[in-house]
């Protein structure tokens, strides 16, 4: 699992290894463009939306939404990677902190349209997921939405077609989710969303029913 340093080393070349994944069709990033355009897509409708950012990396969406004039909050533990987004993003409230500790103090009292996250979370076991994410619903305002993108299947099958295929660079360290199994987490409460965008990527998207 990669730590906040191995982050820090990754950061120059991101958004070139992320490229070359994508365009290539594979395994971890095929469909990476379209995810960040979906996301992109849903929260541009509503100017000047309020949005936490969660490992925002080197901030390829968050860019797009700040430029577009959403209010931005982002978190990453990674300090290179908060120091190219910055550049990029000099009015964002860009914060160091490590999401596996849950939601840093500052920002509990804060309230937002949009919280979103793209690769970030397949560093939680699916258990932490749930319990991430089920803390980030006490900060969406009323008709707030979450969107996560991310590696991520339909079912446990899909995964494990994808695991086979790709079994010569499969990271054992991420965990991803699949679509059914969290949407039987959250299905009864919250309406959810998944939304396929390539064979092993896709958006789900949370909201209060
Ligand atoms: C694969 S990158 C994705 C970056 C960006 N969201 C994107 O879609 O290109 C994962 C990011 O999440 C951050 N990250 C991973 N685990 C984290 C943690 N536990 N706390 C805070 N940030 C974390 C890393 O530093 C990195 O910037």
């Amino acid at each position: 699992m990669l730590n906040s340093k191995g982050f820090d080393m990754w950061a120059d070349g991101y958004d070139k290894s992320v490229n070359l994944s994508e365009e290539r069709d594979e395994y971890p990033f095929a469909g990476y463009k379209d995810v960040l355009n979906y996301i992109y897509n849903e929260v541009r409708g509503k100017p000047g939306a309020r949005v936490l950012d969660i490992g925002f990396g080197t901030g390829i969406l968050t860019t797009k939404l700040y430029n577009s004039g959403c209010i931005i909050t982002g978190i990453d533990f990674s300090s290179n990677m908060i120091e190219i987004a910055k550049e990029k993003m000099p009015g964002a409230e860009l914060m160091k902190w490590d999401f596996s500790e849950g939601l840093p103090e500052e920002i509990k009292s804060s309230r937002y349209d949009f919280i979103i996250s793209t690769y970030a979370i397949h560093h939680l076991t699916d258990k932490e997921k749930i319990n991430f994410i089920t803390s980030c619903f006490e900060l969406l305002n009323e008709k707030g939405r979450i969107l996560i993108g991310d590696v991520s299947f339909e079912t446990r099958n899909h995964l494990d077609e994808c695991k086979e295929k790709y079994s010569q660079y499969w990271d054992n360290d991420e965990i991803y989710f699949t679509a059914d199994e969290i949407i039987d987490e959250f299905g009864n409460e919250y309406s959810c969303i998944y939304k396929k965008i390539s064979h092993c990527a896709g958006v789900l998207t949370i909201a209060k029913k």
